[in-house]
Order: C-alpha cells, then sequence, then structure tokens
C-alpha cells in the first residue's frame, strides 16, 4: 500500500506542475498567477476538491503522444467561498497554452453539470489560447458542448467568467453567455478575430490591447461588466460580487442581519438642484440610500447615462436601475436600454428585488439613435421591467417624460410601489417643447413670440410639472419627504417579501432581441 500512495503522491505533485516550472515562470513574469494560486485565492482556506486532476489528452497527432500533461490545462473542481458552496474551473496557460483539447472540455462540461445539479454558482477563470490547433474538430465540439450547458444553466445558477489572459476566436462566447465578464486589465483580451486577421481583412491596424482589452470592452463594447487592474483584485471582485448573489433561481441571496435605527437622512433633501435643467449625480442619492458602502455598480464605464448595480437595504440584497442626469441628462439611448435591460432580467432571474430611480427626460433623439434601433433597444427594456415578477419600486426623482416615463417600472407595467419626491415632473414632454407644439399659433402670431412661450411654458409647467396629477390618478402611490426615502424603502421591500407574480404559462417569450 505504501508504494501506492507514493506513486499516487508523486503523480499529484507532477499534475501540480502544470506545464513545469519554467513556463510557471513566464506566467508570473507576464504579472500573472496560475491556475492554482488563482484557485488557491478564490476559495475558502483548504476547501478545494480537485476533479479530474489525473486526466490527460487522447490525441495522437503531431507527436502529441509525448507530451502529456496531468489535467490537460485546466483545474476543475469544488470549494467555498464564504462558506459557500462553488464550483470552479481554471484554464492553465502553461499547458499548452491553456488551449482547450476534447478532454479539457469534458473537465468543464463535468463541473457545469455539478453545479446544476447542486444548485451551486459557476466560476471560470479563462486563461487560453483558444481552442487545442493539434485537435481540430474535437477541440470546437468540445467548445460547442460548453455553450450549451452555459445555455441550459443560464437563469438557474449564476455563471461568472474571469477573463485572466488570451480569449479568442470562438472562445468568446461562453463567457459571453454567461451572467457577468470580469477582465484583467492589460494582461487579458477578447475579440472573435484578432489583430492579423483584422489588418488583413479590413486593412485597419490595431493592438491587441484596442481591438479587445479590459478597457474596450468596458467602455466602448459592453463586452465586459467589470475591470480589474491585476488578479488578486479580480478574485476579490468576483467574491463580492457573488456576495450579493443567491445560489440558484431557488433561493433568494443571503442577507446580514440588521436592526432599524434612525433611517432619515437629511442629505438627500440637499442634492438635486432647484433648477430642474441642472445636473446631479445619481450615486450620491445611491449612496444616501442604501447601506453603508454597499453599492457594486456593474458596467460603470458603459453607457453611462444609466447607473446599474447590487446593494444591499436593511441587510438585504437588492438590484438598482437609475438614469444618470450626469451623462446625456438620462436619457435613455440605445446602449442604456440594452444595459439596464440584461441587469434587470439578471436580477429577476435571481430573486433580487428591483430599486428603479427615475430622473428621464425621454429617449435620445437623432438619427444615430433610429438608425441603431432605439425602437428594438429601448423595447428590450420595456420588456426586461414587465415580465419581471421579483418585487419593483420605483421612486421618481425629478423627470419622468413621454414614453420613458412608461419603460422606467412604472404603475402600467407592473411595478408595485412607486414614488416621487415633491420636484417629480411627469407628462408628455418638457414644458418648452410641449408648448412650442400645443400652442404654436397662439405664439406665431403673438406680438412677442418669445414672450408668449415663455408664458405658455410657465402655465404648462404648472399644469404638469410636478407629481400630484399622477399621484391622483394612483399612477404614484405616494409623495415622500426625501429625508424619509429610506425608512419607506425600507417597509415597502419588507412588505413584498412574500411576493408572487405568476405570468402566463409559455415556452418562452419572444424578447425583441
Ligand atoms: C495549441 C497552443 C495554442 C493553441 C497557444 N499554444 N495556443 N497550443 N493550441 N490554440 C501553445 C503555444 O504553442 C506555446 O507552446 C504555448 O501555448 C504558449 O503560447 P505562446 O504563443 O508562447 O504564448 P504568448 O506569446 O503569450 O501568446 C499567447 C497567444 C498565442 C496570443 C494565445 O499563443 C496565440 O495566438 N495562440 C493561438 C491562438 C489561436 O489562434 N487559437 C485558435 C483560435 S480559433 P510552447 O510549447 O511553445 O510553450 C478558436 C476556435 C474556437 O479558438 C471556436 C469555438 C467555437
Amino acid at each position: 500500500m505504501k508504494d501506492k500512495i507514493n506513486k499516487l503522491q508523486a503523480l499529484q505533485a507532477e499534475a501540480k506542475l502544470g506545464g513545469g516550472e519554467k513556463r510557471i515562470a513566464s506566467q508570473h513574469s507576464k504579472k500573472k498567477l496560475t491556475a492554482r494560486e488563482r484557485v488557491e485565492l478564490l476559495l475558502d482556506v483548504g476547501s478545494f476538491e480537485e476533479m479530474g486532476m489525473l486526466v490527460r489528452h487522447r490525441s495522437t497527432d503531431f507527436g502529441m503522444e509525448e507530451q502529456k500533461y496531468y489535467g490537460d490545462g485546466v483545474v476543475t473542481g469544488y470549494g467555498t467561498i464564504d462558506g459557500r458552496l462553488v464550483y470552479i474551473f481554471a484554464q492553465d496557460f502553461t499547458v499548452f497554452g491553456g488551449s482547450l483539447s476534447e478532454t479539457h472540455a469534458e473537465k468543464i462540461v463535468k463541473v457545469m453539470d455539478a453545479a446544476m445539479k447542486t444548485g451551486a454558482p459557476l466560476i471560470g477563470l479563462n486563461d487560453s489560447g483558444g481552442a487545442r490547433i493539434q485537435e481540430g474538430v474535437k477541440s470546437l465540439g468540445g467548445y460547442a458542448d460548453i455553450f450549451y450547458k452555459n445555455v441550459m444553466a443560464s437563469g438557474v445558477i449564476p455563471q461568472i467568467s474571469a477573463i485572466m489572459g488570451p480569449c479568442a476566436g470562438g472562445a468568446v462566447y461562453s463567457p459571453a453567455m454567461t451572467d457577468f465578464t470580469i477582465m484583467v486589465e492589460q494582461t487579458s483580451f477578447m475579440f472573435v478575430t484578432g489583430p492579423n486577421v483584422v489588418k488583413t481583412v479590413t486593412n485597419e491596424e490595431v493592438t491587441s490591447e484596442e481591438l479587445g482589452g479590459a478597457s474596450t470592452h468596458a467602455t466602448k463594447s459592453g463586452v465586459t461588466h467589470l475591470t480589474s487592474s491585476n488578479d488578486v483584485t479580480c478574485i476579490q471582485d468576483i467574491k463580492r460580487l457573488l456576495s450579493y448573489l443567491p445560489q440558484n433561481n431557488r433561493e433568494k441571496a443571503p442577507a446580514i442581519p440588521y436592526t432599524l435605527t434612525d433611517e432619515y437622512r437629511p442629505r438627500l433633501n440637499e442634492i438635486i438642484p432647484d433648477v430642474s435643467t441642472q445636473p446631479y449625480d445619481i450615486k450620491e442619492i445611491i449612496s444616501e440610500i442604501v447601506d453603508e458602502d454597499s453599492f457594486f455598480e456593474i458596467h460603470k464605464d458603459y453607457a453611462e447615462n444609466i447607473v446599474v448595480g447590487f446593494s444591499r437595504l436593511a441587510g438585504k440584497s437588492i438590484g438598482i436601475v437609475a438614469n444618470q442626469p450626469m451623462h446625456l441628462a438620462g436619457c435613455l439611448d440605445v446602449e442604456s436600454s440594452k444595459k439596464a435591460a440584461r441587469f434587470v432580467r439578471f436580477c429577476d432571474s435571481f430573486n433580487i428585488p428591483l430599486l428603479v430611480l427615475v430622473d428621464v427626460p425621454g429617449f435620445l433623439p437623432g438619427t444615430h439613435q433610429e438608425w441603431n434601433g432605439i425602437i428594438t433597444n429601448g423595447a428590450k427594456l420595456l420588456y426586461a421591467f414587465s415580465e419581471a415578477t421579483v418585487p419593483r419600486i420605483s421612486l421618481i426623482t425629478r423627470k419622468a417624460y413621454g414614453g420613458a416615463y412608461d419603460v422606467m417600472n412604472s404603475k402600467h407595467i407592473g411595478a408595485d410601489y412607486n414614488y416621487s419626491y415633491p420636484c417629480g415632473e411627469i407628462a408628455v414632454m418638457g414644458a418648452k417643447g410641449a408648448s412650442e407644439i400645443i400652442f404654436r399659433k397662439e405664439i406665431k402670431s403673438a406680438d412677442n413670440p418669445e414672450e408668449k412661450l415663455k408664458e405658455k411654458e410657465a402655465e404648462y409647467a404648472e399644469k404638469f410639472a410636478h407629481p400630484y396629477l399622477a399621484a391622483e390618478r394612483g399612477f404614484i402611490d405616494e409623495v415622500i419627504n426625501p429625508t424619509e426615502t429610506r425608512r419607506k424603502l425600507i417597509k415597502a421591500f419588507a412588505s413584498l417579501e412574500n411576493k408572487k407574480v405568476v405570468n402566463p404559462t409559455k415556452k418562452h417569450g419572444n424578447i425583441p432581441l
């Protein structure tokens, strides 16, 4: 028995070396941790149980028989984060550049299946040169097996992808189908075709970083939800993100015990300027409303005219969607509608209640918007809110104009409680635009058209730019004093704790994609 145990230990030691010390050193020289170091940092100390450590590839072409490494370029298994079960895979760049072979894919699929069966989140740490070139179609099949599982797991367990090195070709589609992507700055990139192919086909000269680095995907494409400055902060971000999420779609997110104290927030009376065209930072309002330092923003640098993220209110996890008057006056446009719709659908899939802060002058006008499908894209957000059955509360902090009033979680599309601050303005459009249309003749024929327009504008504003008509109709449940926001919201969400709404039975809806 002793000999046999010695042999096992030797095999395990060999597996732990991955592609060897030289390649590990090369990984470190690129300021990257190895797969095993990442796993160790991510999971609670001593909690990792490895699966498939001794798996090796079956390929024989191109001299592959002589090059076999235990684990075949991916470390897989389960462990805990803050005591909660998670399944993980971490690609090992020291073995064939972390490339995906048939057996490498089988290992990933195995943990995906286990995560689904046990109702635990799946975390993938990606660092790979893509399909194992020596294996041809077997490797492509392996990718497709993973993609299929990603789709089956979508909405069942949270799936998080960290991009901690290369991620190119079709390989990008697995992260794209997971719920969240986090990219490490400078050391990771994602693209369907790399700079060389781009140069050949379009004659564009572009670096890997410009084409698909973390900053590009955080600001231009929105492909990544978060970026981190290095491997260690990336892993910290994954843990923080996970702390807001439930284990699966049948559970609620973990709550931190909370005792009600003085919930008045006098500063909320001071943030919104008296002049309604003056901007303010909605994030200041958010941080006054939610538990201290609990706001975790998603897609921070993309479509900044809408802010989305997780937070805690009285210890409980909530999702926040908020128009941002500091950017494009808070208008809804193509990108912000897509960003918010995806976030709303995630929260709804995983039983996370939604708080919506509304300050929206309308949809952004212009040919760019119309030609890029603001109709279809705006409809995504409308659809996402309408189908969401989680507790949903809206608070109009200032403007709620036009179609955007309807879209931003209005009472009419199923919100549970709708509040407004006294400075709320709810109307078909702003006073100036409205007066120019409905009083056009009167203004044109006036001795002083400019004066007349101002007079009519004031008349319109007096009539409509307030929340009381909406309150009269019951579209707003209550006009609240801003200092009381937190107290009101805590009570309202508590009352919705056991909310149950069942939408009509269907195979699935047809969200305007
Ligand atoms: C087999 C690979 C590999 C691959 C890298 N390696 N990619 N082996 N299949 N796809 C090996 C290298 O031969 C090398 O082995 C080791 O990994 C490290 O690679 P380097 O090139 O030395 O590292 P680096 O300079 O950091 O460059 C990393 C890289 C580059 C940018 C990822 O290796 C690269 O461009 N690889 C090819 C990427 C690619 O075209 N993949 C296929 C995409 S198509 P040695 O033994 O020298 O250490 C695809 C289709 C998927 O993925 C479709 C799914 C639907």
